[in-house]
């Protein structure tokens, strides 16, 4: 190969077909309230559309293979929306959760949470409750549900948890820090979308998105479908992944 005095390699041009989907996908859902806004509705309609477009990438991640979907659904910041708003997603969630402990056997889905959840409604939490006990039986994709999470906030706990130990390794590992992550036990993320046109990570998986790829796009996320979420995989098997290594 010639000599590349910068290192930089050419991109694969075109994803193959038949290559394994990520194994990993972790999803910002960005762009609820411009899509309710665009169309004269209040944003929390917008959400709800959100909650269906998740079920939709949800059903297709699980057919084309993808082991863990992770999704913000809500973070330590979104607090200061109006409480009408909190109240809203709140509710959208709780629905959903109901409605997913009636066909997680079918789909074999499991679920986690992400986030610190004791501040949630009681019926929120029993909900949360009933779906990982229930996920322990099932071996399908795993969706991990970001509610009250913050990357900043799941590292300080990690951090406190770890002092707190008193079985703790004295060798501070990256591998034994991430065992004290919410996340602890699943795979780093491979590929990381965020719809709805910005490009940040919004205090989102801070610690587990070190080596992702990214794709952002200006779908906003009720429009987000299969479809771009093939084009998401296609530009991620494009990707070369290095780890920091030369090749
Ligand atoms: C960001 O869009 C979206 C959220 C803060 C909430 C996402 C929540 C859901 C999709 C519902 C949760 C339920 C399930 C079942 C996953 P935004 O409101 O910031 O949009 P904007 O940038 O257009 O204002």
């Amino acid at each position: 190969m010639k000599f590349n005095p910068f290192g930089w390699r050419k991109r694969r041009k075109t994803a193959s077909v038949d290559a394994p989907p990520p194994r990993h996908i972790a999803i910002i859902m960005d762009g609820n309230g411009r899509w309710a806004r665009r169309r004269g509705m209040p944003r929390t309609t917008g959400h709800a559309a959100g909650a269906e477009t998740f079920r939709r990438v949800a059903t297709y991640c699980k057919n084309i293979g993808v082991e863990y979907l992770t999704v913000y659904a809500f973070s330590t910041e979104n607090w200061k929306r109006p409480a009408d708003e909190v109240s809203s997603i709140l509710q959208i969630l709780e629905k959903y959760l109901a409605e997913a402990i009636s066909t997680m056997e079918r789909d074999r889905v499991k679920m986690r949470f992400f986030g610190d959840t004791t501040v949630l409604s009681s019926k929120l939490q029993q909900l949360i409750r009933e779906t990982e006990e229930l996920s322990t039986q099932f071996d399908g994709v795993q969706v991990n549900m970001c509610v009250n999470y913050g990357g900043r906030d799941e590292i300080l706990r990690a951090a406190q948890a770890y002092r707190a130990d008193p079985d703790a390794p004295t060798l501070l590992t990256d591998a034994a820090f991430s065992r004290y992550l919410w996340s602890s036990g699943v795979p780093d993320p491979d590929l990381l979308i965020r719809p709805g046109g910005e490009m940040r990570l919004s205090n989102f998986l801070l610690w587990q998105a070190a080596y992702a790829e990214f794709y952002f796009t200006d779908t906003l996320w009720p429009d987000f479908d299969e479809r771009e979420l093939d084009r998401a995989i296609a530009a991620y098997h494009a990707r070369e992944r290095r780890y920091g290594d030369v090749n």
